[in-house]
This record gives structure tokens, sequence and C-alpha cells, in this order.
């Protein structure tokens, strides 16, 4: 890891100090879930040690729950704006001092306050720049691509915008849905993330130009 103050030095155990992984989530949690199943293995790196979300009763709540994951709920709707809502979403997660926050399906846009304080992934069904937003798979239906896929990327200001970590490609298949495409996509994206998340645990990351370098 990059971020300042992730001290990555072994202590006498086998593995390293895991990397404090926070995930914010707004629905099913498949995405969640396969990250909490690779960090059962020690060697993974990585330890989830709470799941946040913008509204209650969701299925990714109640995987945390399951893994007796702390949780917690911050709604935009329970304060005045959107810059208020912000800073309440980055003091509750800055209280689990995560090293990296992951964004697994929240379907919020972030804001500058807890974008400043953390290293932040998100998942995005297609493959980035094309088909940003939150309707990235009925986009790409629409617009009649043969080939999607999924984006794991780093957070910045813009909308789907940040460096990007790694990519898969999916084919589309005649007669596809948006739910048959998705589900697709999501198969091999909770691989990809997964994969990258531990990448970041493990190795490290370095950006220059937009280039992610794992180190
Ligand atoms: C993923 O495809 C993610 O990219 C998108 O929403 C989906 C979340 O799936 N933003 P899940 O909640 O992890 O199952």
């Amino acid at each position: 890891m990059s971020t300042p103050g992730n001290d990555r030095t072994a202590g006498p155990s086998a593995y390293p100090d895991p990397v404090r992984v926070l995930v914010l989530v707004s629905g099913t949690g498949s995405n969640l879930q396969a990250l909490i199943d690779a960090a059962k293995d020690p060697a993974y790196g990585v330890a989830i040690v709470a799941v946040g979300a913008d509204r209650h009763d969701i299925e990714g709540l109640e995987r945390a729950r399951r893994h007796d994951i702390t949780t917690f709920v911050c709604r935009v709707s329970d304060h005045p704006d959107r810059a208020a809502w912000d800073r309440e979403l980055a003091r509750q997660i800055g209280a689990h001092h995560p090293d990296l926050v992951v964004s697994a399906g929240f379907m919020k846009i972030l804001g500058e306050q807890v974008l400043a304080g953390h290293t932040v992934v998100n998942t995005h069904p297609a493959l980035l720049p094309a088909f940003p937003g939150a309707h990235a798979v009925a986009d790409a239906l629409a617009y009649g691509v043969r080939v999607s896929g999924c984006t794991a990327h780093l957070v910045d200001s813009g909308v789907d915008t940040g460096p990007i970590l790694a990519q898969r490609a999916v084919p589309v298949e005649d007669g596809d849905t948006e739910a048959t495409l998705h589900e697709r996509i999501k198969t091999v994206e909770r691989t990809m993330l997964v994969d990258v998340v531990g990448r970041l645990a493990r190795h490290g990351h370095t950006v220059t130009d937009r280039k992610v370098t794992f180190s």
C-alpha cells in the first residue's frame, strides 16, 4: 500500500498485519461476499474491518452481520445536504481506521471529505472509459457492443474517471437482457475485485500519469 500510515513491517506471525479494508455497499453485496471469503485466508493479507451502506435493509448489510463484521448506515436523506452527508460518511469511515476503502456496488458518488482521507477503489460493470455512470450495463446493451466487462479503478472526484487498476472483458450474447449480462459480468467482476484488493494489500501501488503499478 502507498497509503500513508500503513506500516507493512512483518510481525512475529507468519503473515504481516492484514491491511484494514472497509467496504461500502448499496445492494446485494455479492462482491462484498467474495472479499469476505477471500479474507478468511491469512495469506490474502486483508481484514474487512467494517461495512457501510447508504440505505437500510439490504442483503449486503446482512452478509456482513452474518460474519460478525461491524456495519453502519449513512443516508443522504438524514442530512441537510450532500456536503453534510459527505462529512458524516467520512467521519464514520475514519472511525474504523481503514487503510483502503472499497466501493463495491455503492450507488452514491463519494464526496471530497471521504476522498481526501482515503484511498478508494471502485468496481464498475463496464470497460471504462466506455459507459460510466449508474446504468452502465443497460447503456452498453443499448449501444449494441459485442464485448463489455468490468473495471476496477481508483476513485477520484469524477464519475468513474480514476486510474484503472484492472479490467476484464465479458462477451455480450444474443438475447441478453440487462439482468443476464449483468450477472455474467458480476461473475468475472468478483474475481477481478478479489485479485485487485489482494494485490493492493500485499504489494502496494504507485500511480504515474494515470498508470498504476503494483509495487
Ligand atoms: C456490481 O456490478 C457493481 O459494479 C455495480 O453494482 C453491482 C453490485 O453487485 N455498481 P453486488 O451488490 O456486489 O452483488
